[in-house]
This record gives C-alpha cells, structure tokens and sequence, in this order.
C-alpha cells in the first residue's frame, strides 16, 4: 500500500523524547522555548509560540488580536473547517469569497466586495503548501486596516517572492502527523509584533502574568515539552523532506497524463503539503477507485466547501461559492511524501495515465 501521507520519525525524535522523559520537564519547558525559537528562524520572525494544535494557534490567534462578537474575518470555503470555525470559537462570523480556479487559494480580486464595517481580519490559507497572493492580500489589508492571520497550517517554509509563509501577519501552522512536520499534535503562532505575541503567551496559559494572578480570561493550550522533542528534531529535517517533496512533484509533474497539476505563479515557493491534481469529465471518483484497488493511497481535500457545510448552511444560509464548488468536485490529492522510492512514483503515474487514457 502506497499511503498518502507518512511521518518520518528517526532515531533524533526518539532520542530527543527518551531525555525528555528522562529529564522530569515534561509539561511546557526548555524544549518548547527551543522548539519556538527555531521555528521563528526558519519564518524569519522575531517570535513563534507553541500551542497544543493548529486549531488552538488560530483560536488564540484571534484571542491575542481582540477579534470577537459581532466582528467579521474574511476567508476562504475551500479550506479544512478548522480555518473557518475559530471565528465562531470568540463569537465571530467567518465571511467566505470564491477562490482562484488555477491556485485553489482565496481570490484577492473579490475581497473587497466583501468587507463591511465589521470587517476586523483577512484569514488567507495558503492550500496544500502554496501561498496566497500575498502582495495583493497586504495591500488591501493596509487600505482597509485590517489585520492578516494566515492560516499557514499546510505551509511550512513555503515562500512568496521570497518571503516566508507565516512572516506577513500572524502566522499559524499545524504540526499534525500529516504536516511537512510534526510534534504527533501541536501548533504554532509567528508575529514580529512584541503585543501580539506578550498576549499570545498570557492566553495560553490561563491569562497569568504572575504566578496564580489572573488578570484576564485564559485557557490551557500549551505544547508539553515531549511534544516539542518531536517537533524540534523535525525543524532540523524540514528543508530536506521539503526538496523530497519537490523532487516528487516534479516526477509528476513531467509524468502525468489527462489531468491537470498543480499551477505554481511566478516567484512562488510550493512545499507540496499535498500534491493535488485535476481530474476532468466527472472521473475523479473513478480515478480514485482505480488507485485503491492499485494499493495506491489518494484523498480528496475537500469534498464540501464550508459553505456547504450542514451547520454553516443553517447559521448562513445558501451562499454561491462557484469555484469552490467546481474544485470539491474535481481535486484529488496523491501520495508526495518523502518517503516515496522511485518504484512508489512510477506505480502512482502509470496508475493515473491508465486509468486516464481509457476511453
Ligand atoms: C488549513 C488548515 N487549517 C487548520 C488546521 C488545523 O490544524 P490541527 O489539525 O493541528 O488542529 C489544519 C489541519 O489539518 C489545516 O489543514
């Protein structure tokens, strides 16, 4: 079987946990202060701090920037639910525009339509491991002053025009098993804004600036420090699993027949989180057959845009979202983790070309 994600543990992650346990420091500690520091060097930020998940960075996120009742974030459907439900975990309201057919990502041509007075935030997601249009993105926050919180949960190191993911607002990655790195579950907020992230750390940790003092309203979101044993030795290995990522979408790039892959702009640095193709005339669900009986592991991110989503459409009503639409019905994701063999690749295309040259 051929599965479509694989986290690569080595012997540094099971060492770096082994002196964890050893050491007695297991909830929050030196290893996460590492783990942070290390992670805001490879955005090229001043701070990055650690929460229990992807989901927890983006609900303090907006926690840290005061947004809540009645304020309005801007973002994409075609995303995981998780992008959209932390406006609705502080009383928010997540407002959804299309997305660009060709980068699956929001379209910046049909934001402003969409702000309003309430309009606090823009939440772009950069999918699958490619950016947002990022230059546009930040222009029309500046003229609208709106605060950028990107959801970078699938985009570790990926760049625009040669700036990292996470570095333009307030950034929020996932480390979850199936991420480009991992800490088995865990999070991370990037902010150069020193408020940001002092209102980051005080949140995450029951609102307390002194010890048992609780000057405001906080949670328990913290990474335990076993969890960042895994995460920083992953931080070490992430440039090579993302060029490992690369060198398989280019594979596939050069091999792939009827179907569309992945567009990648000008300038543009893709990590591969997931290799995503288009798959035309209604035979996605065919093709996706086709592989499991091949042993060939594929998934389709997303089969429904969140406005289609049974809760979202009782709170929100019928909204129109055509391109979200026409993707959900088209994309399937295949395997591109690093540890694909050569043998593994070619299976994976001549799996698709076959299926794809019939009729
Ligand atoms: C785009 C996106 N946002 C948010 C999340 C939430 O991250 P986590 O699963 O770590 O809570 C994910 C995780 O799959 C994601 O892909």
């Amino acid at each position: 079987m051929i599965s479509i994600a694989k986290p690569v543990i080595g012997d540094e992650e099971k060492q770096a946990v082994l002196e964890v346990l050893d050491s007695g420091i297991l909830a929050q500690g030196p290893r996460v202060k590492a783990f942070e520091d290390g992670f805001a060097q490879m955005c090229g930020v001043k701070h990055a701090i650690a929460t229990s998940s992807g989901t927890t960075a983006l609900h303090l996120a907006l926690l840290a920037h005061g947004i809540g009742a009645g304020d309005e974030i801007i973002t994409t459907p075609f995303t995981f639910i998780a992008s959209a439900n932390c406006a609705l975990y502080v009383g928010a309201k997540s407002v959804f525009v299309d997305v660009d057919e060709r980068t699956f990502n929001i379209d910046p041509a049909l934001i402003e339509a969409a702000i309003t007075d309430k309009t606090r935030a823009i939440l772009p997601v950069h999918l699958y491991g490619l950016c947002c249009d990022m230059g546009a993105i930040m222009q029309i926050a500046r003229k609208h002053n709106l605060i950028v919180i990107e959801d970078a949960c699938q985009a570790h190191a990926s760049e625009y025009k040669g700036q990292r993911a996470g570095s333009f607002g307030t950034g929020t990655f996932s480390l979850y098993p199936t991420k480009n790195i991992t800490s088995a579950e865990g999070g991370m907020i990037t902010t150069n804004d020193d408020a940001i992230d002092e209102a980051c750390r005080v949140v995450r940790n029951h609102g307390m600036r002194r010890r048992y003092y609780h000057d405001e309203l906080g949670y328990n979101l913290r990474m335990t420090d076993v969890h960042a044993a895994i995460g920083g030795a992953q931080l070490g290995k992430l440039e090579r699993f993302n060029k490992q990522r690369a060198e398989n979408a280019a594979y596939y790039d050069a091999h792939l027949q009827g179907v569309k892959t992945p567009y990648v702009p000008e300038g543009y640095r893709h990590v591969y989180h997931q290799y995503t193709i288009q798959v035309p005339d209604g035979k996605r669900d065919g093709l996706r057959e086709h592989l499991k009986e091949k042993e060939i592991g594929s998934e389709i991110y997303y089969p429904v845009p969140i406005h289609q989503q049974g809760f979202y459409e009782e709170m929100c009503g019928k909204q129109s979202m055509p391109v979200a639409e026409k993707l959900s019905g088209e994309v399937l994701s295949i395997p591109v983790h690093p540890s694909l063999t050569q043998t593994d690749r070619e299976q994976v295309v001549s799996a698709i070309n076959e299926f794809m040259a019939k009729e």
